[in-house]
C-alpha cells in the first residue's frame, strides 16, 4: 500500500527574518516554532512518517528534544528549497506511487483538520494539490516607486498554501533540475502540464516570514492549548 509521508524543508536561513538563528527555531509557548508544525503533521493518523529536512551545517536541531512519534531527520538541505525537497525526497528513497506532502517549517498553526481535509479531497486524484485560499482582498499591481499602476482582477486568484501533497514520483520528476524560482512544489508539477487541485486552507495557516507574525502564532497555538 502507498505510504503518506509529509516532508518538512527546514534548511533555510530566515534572511527576511533577520534573527540570529533561522526562524524555525525560534521559541514559541515554550518549544520551537518547528516543533509545531511537527507536531500536528505527527498527529494526523493517515500520516506514517515525518520527514524533516535541515542543513549539513544545521547547529541547533540537536540542542532540543523533539520527542515526537513518526519524525525522522535527513541533513542533506540544499541551496533552494526545492533542492532541499529533491534531496529529501532522494534520502527517504520512497516508492513512485507514495503521497508526499511538503509542508512549510514555518507555517506552524497548520490544523489537523486542515492535513485531514486535504489528504481526504486528494485520495483517488490523479495528479494531486495543495492547500489555498481565494484572495479575499482587491489586488494591486505596483510600480517601481510603490505607486499603483494597475487594479489586478482577483477572480480566480489564490493564495498557495501547504502542505502541498504529490506523488513521489511525480514530485521527483518535477524537481530535477531545481532552480531558485521554484518556489512551491505545486508549480513545478504544473511545468510537467499537470494541474493541481486548490483544496480550500484556512487564513490560520500563515507563513511566519516577519518579527511580527509571532505574536499572531502564539495567540492562534495558546487558543488551541486551552480548548
Ligand atoms: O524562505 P521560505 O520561507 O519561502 O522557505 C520555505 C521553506 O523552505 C522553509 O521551511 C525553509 O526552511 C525551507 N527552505 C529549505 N532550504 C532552503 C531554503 C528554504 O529547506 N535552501
Amino acid at each position: 500500500m502507498a505510504r503518506m509521508i509529509a516532508l518538512v524543508p527546514a534548511a533555510g536561513t530566515g534572511s527576511r527574518f533577520g534573527a540570529p538563528s533561522p526562524k524555525q527555531y525560534l521559541q514559541l509557548n515554550g518549544k520551537p516554532l518547528m516543533w509545531h508544525t511537527l507536531a500536528t503533521l505527527a498527529a494526523v493518523p493517515a500520516i506514517d512518517e515525518v520527514a524533516v529536512v535541515i542543513s549539513p551545517q544545521d547547529e541547533w536541531f540537536d540542542d532540543f528534544a523533539w520527542a515526537l512519534p513518526k519524525l525522522s531527520v535527513h541533513r542533506v538541505g540544499g541551496a533552494s528549497r526545492a533542492d532541499s525537497v529533491a534531496a529529501g525526497l532522494a534520502a527517504l528513497a520512497c516508492a513512485d506511487d507514495d503521497w508526499v506532502l511538503v509542508h512549510d517549517a514555518a507555517r506552524c498553526c497548520l490544523s489537523v483538520a486542515a492535513a485531514e481535509r486535504l489528504i481526504a479531497t486528494l485520495a483517488d486524484h490523479p495528479v494531486g494539490g495543495l492547500l489555498a485560499l481565494p484572495v479575499p482582498d482587491t489586488v494591486k499591481r505596483a510600480d517601481g516607486d510603490g505607486r499603483v499602476s494597475a487594479t489586478v482582477p482577483r477572480n480566480g486568484l489564490w493564495l498557495a498554501q501547504t502542505p502541498q501533497m504529490f506523488r513521489a514520483g511525480t514530485l521527483v520528476r518535477a524537481l530535477d533540475g531545481g532552480g531558485a524560482d521554484i518556489t512551491d512544489e505545486a508549480s513545478a508539477i504544473e511545468r510537467l502540464g499537470l494541474k493541481p487541485q486548490l483544496v480550500e486552507g484556512d487564513a490560520q495557516n500563515f507563513k511566519v516570514t516577519y518579527p511580527r507574525d509571532l505574536a499572531l502564532a502564539r495567540a492562534i497555538l495558546a487558543a488551541r492549548d486551552a480548548q
